[in-house]
């Protein structure tokens, strides 16, 4: 597949603290890539300059093949680049639909008035969420009254309304159990099975050995190894994180 996202020598410095000293990934088209690496490693950071959140000292990203300048999450977003943050900025007292399209609301004219088009976001809703958990059909529920696993489900669905073609996901198991889990990491295959690249961020061995096409180690904020297919055992993924050498695990 051709590489979706190219990043070369993205470097980030906070004051003094070098966050990025360097990374360079390439994210193929359809694939899931996980970034992994210990706590502080600048897997977070790297996120938010993709998802504009934050701008690179130095460094080029480049999107299909041209070089980009993200200088807000509108502009990562207008790339196609959807970000669901590890706080999923859900808003748990609104309802299903209303958080799938918050900030994108669909309206109709009644008279020359603009009124929010209720019925048309509740059937586009469904149909999102169908694709994700077919389970949740009542598009007036409080998300609130989701499971944790189900809550990830109405954020997906959030970047999939804005027509991402990329979708970046920080930590989404980070606070399941096992079942949820799995359930999350069905969503991140559907995603992969409609067509989507997914960049997954992940502490989680297991779950990146799981679902992985390729697999980015950093480490203090420079790339460790890349890895893919036949490596990728949550035994292997230790080992490198761990043993901090790019050295073959034996
Ligand atoms: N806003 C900030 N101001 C100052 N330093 C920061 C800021 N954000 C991150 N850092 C520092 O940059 C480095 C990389 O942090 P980052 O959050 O990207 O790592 P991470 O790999 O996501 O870690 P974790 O696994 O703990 O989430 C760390 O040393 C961190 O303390
Ligand atoms: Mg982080």
């Amino acid at each position: 597949m051709p590489v979706k996202i190219s990043t070369r020598n993205i470097f980030k410095n906070y004051g003094a603290v070098e966050a990025l000293k360097g990374v360079s990934v390439d994210v193929h088209e359809g694939e899931i890539h996980a970034i992994c690496g210990d706590n502080g490693a600048g897997k977070s950071t790297f996120i938010k300059i993709l998802a504009g959140v934050e701008q690179p000292d130095r460094g080029e990203i480049v999107v299909d093949g041209k070089p980009v300048h993200f200088d807000s999450p509108h502009a990562s977003l207008t790339a196609g680049i959807a970000t669901i943050h590890q706080d999923l900025a859900v808003a748990p007292e609104m309802t299903i639909y209303q958080n799938i399209f918050m900030g994108a609301e669909l309206t109709r004219n009644v008279l020359g008035l603009r009124l929010l088009d209720k019925p048309a976001m509740r059937r586009a809703a469904v149909g999102y969420m169908a694709q994700l958990n077919p389970s949740i059909t009542d598009m007036n529920a409080k998300v609130n009254e989701l499971s944790g696993g189900q809550r990830q489900a109405v954020a997906i669905s959030r970047a999939l309304r804005w027509n991402a073609d990329t979708v970046i996901l920080d930590e989404p198991t980070a606070a399941l159990g096992v079942r949820e889990t799995e359930q999350v990491l069905d969503l991140v295959r559907s995603l992969k099975a409609s067509g989507k690249t997914v960049i997954l961020i992940s502490h989680a061995m297991q779950d990146v050995a799981a679902v992985a096409d390729r697999i980015s180690i950093l480490r203090t904020g420079k790339n460790q190894i890349d890895l893919e297919g036949g490596d990728l055992t949550a035994d292997n993924l230790s080992h490198y994180i761990l043993s901090g050498t790019g050295d073959r695990f034996h």
